[in-house]
């Protein structure tokens, strides 16, 4: 066989991954699950999530995807266990559920990047956001949202915006560390930092069942897991590089920047006067107007910059979440590209109507993406790479890995086979237990 295409530069696969696992997760949905979830005890039951689950999980997927030289779902075939094809399918279905809200609030971002340009929301911030998170305008952006990501995929151009998340990622830390800065000057940066880091272990104690699976999920989702995007950019990755140094990499990036986004939100929040408990969904949109008001033209000039830089994270991942279905289907199916894109995108726009038209779904479609879905796939991931292709697991591991893995690898095949599967099956039961009923 003919050899396959690699990443041109180590650099060029970690950008990519850092693309993809740097959106709306860390902006919109870490600030707020941890404001749902008890702030600092939501925090370090996370920190610790993304070492002892997060890390091992992106490995699993990274050996499936460079040992198969396939995406996700040919994966399995190649590994010669046509069986456990269903995962990818899988993770290709989750993947599909998880974009239609996740259009939807890409659809309030394009909303406050225009709304940045008028100054519309400072005078009110809690009802601007309330007044069009749902209804029909949200449905209109959500669209728009939704048609931006067809088109980029229709058009096979997503080249450019892989050139543009070379920028975007320094452009996040930089805006959101300016903006961490400013928020430590305000009124309530003091009851912001102790609410978001200094945990009281007793609470978390006390609320482990249902902080311990949010905060698990939210590892899992953030770093794109379970929806075999991670299978499929690892399995450009040559022999030569080392999978657990770029695991590391993008898991420590990542994780910055949703810490980053807590340091600014908090403090603004805390400033405005809006309690964490009650912003929910609305946390991030409502604290930043409180910090861009007080600039005047600044202000908009810095919203503009902040919501276009989310914009361009929100869409680096989007277009990743459709383009291996579409992919999947122009190279195994030879469906036409444009119209394959299309056709799915009017699909996924149609599934995340109630998300964008009445208040209570986008929650919902969210935790039965992040609290089942997402952990299913992930743990079947884990299985299969824990017990069915154990010793070539540990191999591909150790492969460009230099003397360091010839102990770390065993350790994480057994940490797979134990702590992390087990750790992912009581956050699957949790989170069913936790689950309650579509709110119709
Ligand atoms: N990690 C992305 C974020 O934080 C969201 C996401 C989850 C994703 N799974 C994905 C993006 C798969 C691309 C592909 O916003």
């Amino acid at each position: 066989m003919a050899d396959r295409e690699t990443w041109a530069t180590r650099l060029g696969f970690i950008l990519a991954s850092v693309g993809s696992a740097v959106g709306l997760g860390n902006i919109w949905r870490f600030p707020f699950q941890t404001a749902t979830n008890g702030g600092a005890a939501f925090l370090l039951v996370y920190l610790v999530a993304v070492v002892v689950i997060g890390l091992p999980a992106i490995l699993a997927e990274f050996v499936v995807g460079r040992r198969a030289e396939r995406s996700a779902i040919g994966a399995f075939d190649r590994l010669g266990r046509p069986g456990w094809r269903a995962v990818g399918a899988l993770g290709v279905f989750a993947g599909f559920w998880t974009l239609s809200y996740y259009s939807v609030v890409g659809g309030w971002v394009i909303r406050y990047v225009g709304a940045s340009f008028t100054g519309a929301y400072f005078g009110a911030p809690n009802e601007y956001f309330g007044a069009i998170s749902v209804g029909p305008e949200a449905v209109a952006f959500h669209a728009v949202f939704m048609a931006l990501v067809v088109g980029i995929v229709a058009f096979g151009i997503e080249g450019g915006i892989e050139r543009a998340t070379k920028l975007m990622v320094p452009s996040i830390v930089l805006i959101l560390l300016g903006l961490a800065a400013y928020g430590a000057t305000l009124s309530g940066a003091a009851e912001a930092y102790d609410y978001f880091l200094s945990p009281d272990v007793g609470a978390i104690v006390a609320n482990a069942p249902s902080v311990v699976p949010a905060a698990v999920g939210q590892a899992l989702f953030s770093l794109s897991l379970g929806f075999a995007v991670m299978i499929t950019y690892a399995s450009y990755i040559g022999d030569d590089e080392s999978l657990g140094v770029d695991g590391v990499t993008i898991a420590a990036t990542n994780t910055f920047i949703g810490v980053l986004a807590g340091l600014v939100v908090f403090p603004l929040l805390f400033t405005q006067g809006v309690s964490p408990e009650t912003s929910g969904p609305g946390a991030v949109f409502v604290a930043m107007p409180t910090a861009l008001s007080a600039l005047g033209l600044l202000g908009r000039v810095l919203g503009l910059a902040f919501f276009l830089v989310v914009l361009t994270a929100a869409l680096s991942s989007a277009i990743s979440l459709l383009e291996v279905v579409v992919s999947y289907l122009v190279d195994n199916h030879g469906t036409e590209r444009k119209r394959t894109s299309a056709v799915l995108g009017s699909v996924v726009f149609l599934l995340g109507l109630p998300s964008a038209w009445a208040e209570g779904w986008l929650g919902w479609f969210d935790s039965v993406a992040v609290g089942l879905l997402l952990p299913v796939a992930v743990l079947l991931v884990v299985f299969f790479v824990g017990w069915v292709m154990a010793e070539d697991a540990v191999d591909e591991l150790r492969t460009g890995a230099g003397d360091r893995m010839d102990d770390l690898a065993p350790a994480w095949l057994w940490a797979l086979r134990t702590v992390v599967l087990l750790a992912v099956v009581g956050t699957v039961a949790l989170s069913l237990f936790n689950l309650t009923g579509a709110p119709v």
